[in-house]
């Protein structure tokens, strides 16, 4: 456990269609609790788990995430499974007044469902693509393009469907840091002089 305090956790609470009212919706959020019990502080990532709940409920619901959102409770905000016109729906809201900032979209995505419109919409907003059910829970592993990628790469399906989606992210072009250096003029070119946090700073949050 001591390692967890070395890290942000982000715990994701998806809201039921129960929850798309707005007192409702932030009531609840408003009484969770930190899940290792300081009671303090809670960095959390929440997720509209659906574009349930009709237009108002939608809007409601994102209302109320903006609202927990300042009060600390919640880190970053997001949605799971919403359509396009969902986005836009929710984008022209958050542009009426009401703010926010969607930081994470949901969505299966693997070979059979690649989602291309919705990833796209996503990508030219800046808002990260999170990717639930890569390896197509287990249902395609026999697939002829599958096993066909299979046999010429001597991997198994699964790392085939890990590698797909790795391609389709910045994951490796992340990790390509170790071909170059950056010289004492780089290092002090970067020497900034700004403190600028772009996420919460715990350590100068006078509740905790
Ligand atoms: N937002 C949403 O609406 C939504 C919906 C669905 C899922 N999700 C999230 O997405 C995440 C994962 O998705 P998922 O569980 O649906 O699907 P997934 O990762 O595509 O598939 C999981 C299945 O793959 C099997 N598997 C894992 N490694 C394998 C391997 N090397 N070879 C063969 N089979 C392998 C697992 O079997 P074993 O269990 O035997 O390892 C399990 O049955 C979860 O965190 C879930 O909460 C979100």
């Amino acid at each position: 456990m001591r390692s967890l305090s070395l890290v942000s956790v982000f715990t994701r609470r998806k809201l039921l269609e129960l929850y798309f009212h707005l007192n409702r919706v932030l009531a609840s959020i408003l009484t969770w609790r930190d899940p290792y019990k300081s009671q303090k502080l809670i960095s959390t990532r929440v997720l509209l788990h659906a574009p349930f709940g009709g237009k108002e409920g939608r809007l409601g619901a994102w209302r109320a995430l903006v609202e927990a959102q300042k009060t600390g409770k919640v880190r970053s905000i997001g949605v799971s499974n919403y359509g396009i016109h969902h986005l836009n729906e929710l984008e022209e809201y958050i542009n009426s007044g009401v703010g926010g900032q969607i930081s994470v979209g949901q969505y299966e995505i693997h070979p059979w469902c690649p989602r291309e419109d919705i990833v796209d919409w996503l990508k030219r907003r800046n808002i990260v693509v999170e990717a639930y059910s890569p390896l197509v829970q287990a249902t395609r592993m026999q697939e002829p393009v599958l096993q066909s990628l299979v046999k010429k790469h001597n991997k198994t399906p699964a790392q085939i469907l890990i590698r797909w989606s790795l391609q389709k992210s910045r994951i490796i072009e992340n990790t390509q840091v170790f071909d170059f250096e950056l010289s004492e003029e780089d290092m002090q070119s970067l020497k900034t002089g700004v403190d600028a946090p772009v996420c919460w700073d715990p350590a100068r949050d006078s509740r905790l």
